[in-house]
């Protein structure tokens, strides 16, 4: 049960900073939003922070170790902009861009293709109080920093991802109050979501103009999603969801601005005064279009939604198996996702940029993780890539999300995603089944079945 993979396509994995790195007090780096937010009671499923994670900060030489194990053709991080800015804009901290050149230079020299996401949702504290993304300053501070990381790494990165799922960063740090900042104020969301759009904007000549010859885009979290009924009314809170998850972003960024029905879908709702949408202004949405050599997909699973009795869209139960997190497994949507992608936007090239699965299974009393679910997920979302490359969409990799389990935001340690079981008590690295099965992938650059693989 082999299928061979398209020559050159990419098969790589993923994390994020806060999510990985630890050392939160190291080097200089100064304080971000998610320092803050996970130390308010409640925020956190189980109370936890991001203060030790993986500790790759001081690890990550035995992270890039097992990268070269399994194989990896890529590997995506992000940079913590607290970090290399401290104060937000000004002075840099050169401790703090040091270490992401002694990684690139480690996955360099270990094969590895770094892909760089500039943000990854951890703003300096000190930008917040100025406003975060609810101000337009933040947009110019980004690509400050965006022109700091590029300067540096520019000669041996050719990778770059501007912002990892901006939607989450406005909506579920401004809008739901689940993420950092914790802010629950439509208001602000909508504004937030434009600023990290116009930050988008201004970054992409900056990168372009220190990296030259790389690959500039950006990451959304699209979401698939289906009405629960035929009824019209379920198919209109389906529109809904669809315009505030992705078009919301892709029109703008694809120099459509932002989609018509659901700015009145705002309006309507009293989320926004004015239609004209104050935030926005000359010259914004060109800045927004720039054109980008790349999209990053971000998918996990399909929402289904129906109308609640005022029409407004609700997500209903899941219909098939979830993962820990109560994900419904539905590979498909990823398919027709992308092929959709392509009839109405045709970006020149997509990654997978993260696709991955919750499952908490530990350690047997031999030190094995025979996480077959995880396996079974990973292997029907790559054969749906591969069904949407056969029907002529650019998909160029795939990134499993994550290399290691780690620090899941809200959810805090109770969620592992990893390939790479982690404990948090002696840092131990455990590569499990999934692991295995994804190294055999990648060398024999086949899909391979995984219950016809003996690991
Ligand atoms: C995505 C995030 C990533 C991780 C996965 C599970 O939305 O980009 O950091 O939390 O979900």
């Amino acid at each position: 049960m082999r299928e061979d993979l398209p020559d050159d396509f990419i098969l790589g994995a993923a994390t994020s900073a806060y999510q990985i790195e630890g050392a939160v007090d190291q080097d200089g780096r100064g304080m971000s939003i998610w320092d803050t937010f996970a130390a308010k009671p409640g925020a956190i499923l189980d109370g936890s922070d991001g203060r030790h994670a993986c500790e790759h900060y001081q690890r990550f030489p035995e992270d890039v170790a097992l990268m070269r194990w399994l194989g990896l053709r890529a590997y995506r991080f992000s940079v913590a902009w607290p970090r290399v800015l401290p104060s937000g804009r000004g002075a840099v901290n050169t401790r703090g861009l040091d270490f992401y050149e002694r990684l690139v230079d480690a996955l360099l020299s270990a094969s590895i293709t770094p892909f760089v996401t500039l943000y990854h949702w951890d703003l300096p504290q000190v930008l917040h109080e100025r406003g975060g993304w609810t101000s337009r300053d933040t947009a110019a501070a980004f690509a400050e920093y965006a022109d700091v990381v590029s300067r540096r790494l520019g000669d041996r990165v050719r990778h770059w991802i501007t912002h990892n799922e901006p939607w989450c960063t406005a909506m579920h740090g401004y809008v739901h109050g689940e993420h950092a900042p914790g802010h629950r104020d439509w208001r602000e969301g909508l504004a937030a979501s434009h600023h990290v759009l116009l930050s988008h904007g201004w970054a992409v000549p900056v990168i372009r103009r220190n990296a030259p010859r790389s690959e500039v885009g950006i990451t959304l979290n699209l979401t698939y999603c289906e009405p629960a009924s035929d009824d019209e009314r379920d198919r209109d809170a389906c529109r809904a969801i669809d315009g505030t998850y992705n078009r919301w972003y892709l029109d703008p960024l694809h120099g459509r601005g932002y989609p018509r029905d659901v700015i009145a879908d705002h309006v309507a709702r009293g989320r926004l005064d004015d239609p004209r949408l104050g935030f926005v202004q000359e010259g914004d949405l060109p800045a927004i279009a720039v054109a980008t050599d790349m999209l990053g997909v971000n998918y996990y699973t399909r929402d289904r939604v129906r109308a609640d009795n005022d029409g407004a869209p609700l997500s209903v139960a899941p219909q098939r198996e979830t993962t820990d997190i109560g994900w419904e497994v539905y590979p498909e949507g990823l398919s027709t996702l992308l092929l959709r992608l392509r009839d109405e936007y045709g970006p020149s090239r997509i990654y997978i940029t993260e696709n991955g699965a919750a499952f908490h299974t530990s350690p047997d009393q031999t030190g094995h993780v025979h996480d077959l679910a995880r396996q079974q997920y990973l292997h029907s979302h790559l054969r749906a890539t591969l069904d949407a490359c056969r029907a002529g969409v650019p998909v160029a990799g795939y990134f499993v999300w994550s290399l290691l389990d780690n620090y899941e935001w809200a959810k805090g340690y109770t969620q592992r995603f990893g390939i790479i079981w982690v404990d948090y008590t002696t840092q131990q690295r455990l590569p499990k089944d999934s692991a295995h099965w994804y190294r055999r992938v990648i060398r024999q650059h086949a899909l391979l079945d995984p219950t016809s693989v003996a690991l």
